[in-house]
């Protein structure tokens, strides 16, 4: 009984370490009043953490956050400043700005001062789309919050702390991998650090939309449903839903929290989101004169036996993983034309579908994806041997579930949560994934949840997946990689597959190495002929599938990796892309491409 409420305190007190600072998300802030703080930044790259405990390890009142400017004021010792020709471009890694912070892990303090003016009836907030991996945020040197996770957005209400004239912003970045962090040490892609996505400054009215969801009903096709979230007002309010396309408008009344479940019929031949058509529909939520637009797209997705049905018809995910990193200078992905390079390749494959590996990537790829007709599976980095049994690791874990659902529910291409790859079985990771996948469906049960799960050999030829896990999400998705971790690519011809469980079939990852224009024997790993063999086998063994439903090959993009040494080869890439990091296609790509334009034909 002790251990079962010390477990629970902690379970507890953990979930508060991962949500009180942050103010609850603002979805959309791409549409909403607010100006952006992104260029370039003051730094100081603090391995020891000097800026933060003092030589007995405690922390410091007087830290670099209180951002004192030494030029002013000599009369005291001072040992830092932000000097000028230490600066770092905001959003981007600072691996790749700067030679001597390629391979470091460690603390960089950032500083902006940016000039504001107050105004009488709005209210403010500082917005981050993401840091990787721990940020503590200071304004005009009074601690903000702090916020864990790499790959998701978070805010503070800013209104009563901004000063009239100039402000002093500082945020401590910490990339250090810790085994109880999500993802734990060990992963296979570069750790990039700093502030990686835009940071904006948001102003909202006093009473505001803060988030909503805004979905074709799953269950009736005649009507959209969802919910309205108000911030600021503790007293009923009327919002109304306009969709000018559709000759829709709608008032509804929030309760004394600002919520209202909204439902609105549609005319049934109301064009569905689709890759070959992904229409949006530009839809207005105005409150007291106040608007916040966004574009949505209507469409279902669900599963029937071993089919994913989109829109109520059967679809083949063609499909392909995708690191969020450039095409050319192979560091952390950051723009619109960052995506429109990677997601470009991507349709020119012939895919309708791309797996965002291995954790939520920024919202100019999703919302990009969306525009071309590209569905996703969207992931949260609980990656190989997390600690399934920290009541911290799980409440970090869900807390970027939940950041994810919150920032990209409005989404129609994003048609699956993903909430786990490769992760070894055990009852503690069983309980821990479970929840998680529990989680997702009371945030949005309108879409798949799925996780990348493993195979394993049914009896000698026959491969299977035999996973617990299965019994929970929605796909029998997995990785596999016979022909390159499992024998060579003639394997592929001998080996077929078996499932127990009526479910459709997703191949997450399936591939192997080439190093671009490195030319030999089909039999020689590392060449293109052999990843060029090992996907024409790949794609054979694939067609004899019972029930496959969808495929996402490892993957687009040779990307960087600590773990991929071999000199002259992989020279710190996993060469798995089907293009290199140049962006220069192997002659495997034409193999999936081929593959894939048959696919579209049928
Ligand atoms: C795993 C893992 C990937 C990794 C790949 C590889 O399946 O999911 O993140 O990069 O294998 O070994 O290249």
């Amino acid at each position: 009984m002790k251990k079962t409420i010390m477990l629970s305190f902690l379970f507890f007190s953990a979930l508060h370490l991962f949500s009180a600072d942050n103010y609850p998300q603002l979805v959309n802030v791409m549409n909403r009043e607010s100006f952006s703080l992104n260029g370039s930044w003051k730094t100081i790259v603090d391995p020891f953490e000097v800026g933060y405990y003092d030589y007995r390890s405690q922390p410091k009142k007087n830290g670099y956050f209180k951002d004192i400017d030494y030029s002013t004021d000599r009369s005291f010792l001072l040992e830092y400043n932000f000097a000028a020709d230490k600066t770092l471009y905001v959003p981007g890694d600072w691996n790749t700005q700067r030679p001597q912070l390629f391979y470091y892990e460690g603390t960089v303090w950032y500083r902006k001062h940016f000039e504001y003016t107050p105004k009488a009836d709005n209210r403010v907030f500082l917005y981050f789309g993401a840091v990787n991996y721990e940020a503590i945020v200071y304004l005009n040197g009074e601690k903000l919050g702090t916020h864990v996770g790499g790959f998701t957005p978070f805010n503070f209400e800013v209104t009563d702390k901004l000063k009239s004239g100039k402000n002093s912003l500082v945020v401590k970045v910490d990339n250090k991998r810790k085994p109880e962090a999500v993802p734990t040490v060990n992963a296979d892609w570069w750790n990039f650090g700093g502030i990686t996505r835009d940071v904006r400054l948001v102003e909202t009215p006093k009473t505001f939309i803060r988030d909503y969801f805004i979905q074709l009903n799953k269950n009736n096709p005649n009507e959209i449903s969802g919910w309205i979230q108000l911030d600021g007002s503790t007293k009923s309010e009327t919002v109304k839903l306009d969709i000018p396309e559709l000759k829709i408008t709608k008032t509804f009344n929030t309760n004394a929290d600002g919520y209202v479940q909204i439902s609105v019929p549609i005319k049934k031949n109301t064009t569905r989101w689709t890759p070959e058509n992904p229409k949006l529909y530009t839809i207005n939520l105005v409150h007291n004169n106040n608007s916040l637009s966004d574009k949505i797209g209507f469409r279902t997705i669900s599963t029937q036996g071993t089919d994913i049905l989109l829109n109520g018809k059967k679809i083949y995910c063609r499909g392909v993983c995708i690191h969020e990193e450039t095409v050319g200078n192979s560091s952390r992905a950051t723009n619109e034309a960052d995506a429109t390079i990677l997601l470009s390749l991507a349709k020119e494959m012939g895919c309708n579908f791309v797996r965002l590996a291995h954790y939520p990537h920024n919202e100019n790829m999703i919302r990009l994806a969306e525009r071309m007709g590209l569905m996703v599976w969207s992931e949260i980095p609980v990656y190989w041997t997390i600690q399934w049994e920290n009541p911290e690791t799980y409440a970090n874990a869900e807390a970027q579930l939940k950041d994810m659902i919150t920032r990209d529910k409005n989404r129609a291409n994003v048609v699956i949560w993903s909430i786990a790859n490769e992760t070894p079985h055990s009852d503690a990771r069983l309980t821990f994934l479970t929840n998680l996948a529990k989680t997702a469906r009371e945030m949005d049960n309108t879409r798949l949840i799925a996780a990348a799960m493993e195979k394993e050999e049914k009896r000698p030829g026959v491969m299977t997946v035999n996973d617990e896990l299965s019994q929970v999400i929605d796909l029998v998705s997995f990785n596999q990689y016979v022909g390159w971790y499992n024998g060579t690519w003639a394997k592929c011809d001998s080996v077929n597959w078996e499932f127990d469980i009526k479910k459709p079939v997703f191949i997450s990852e399936f591939g192997g190495g080439a190093l671009y224009g490195n030319y030999g024997a089909r039999d020689q790993f590392f060449t293109e002929e052999y990843q060029e063999e090992l996907f024409i086998r790949s794609v054979a063994m694939l067609k004899r599938i019972p029930g496959l439903a969808g495929t996402t090959p490892w993957l687009l993009k040779d990307f960087r990796s600590p773990r991929r040494t071999l000199s002259e080869i992989q020279d710190g890439f996993n060469r798995k892309g089907l293009v290199s990091e140049k962006g220069e296609k192997k002659k495997a790509f034409f193999i999936m491409q081929k593959w894939y334009n048959e696919l579209k034909g049928q």
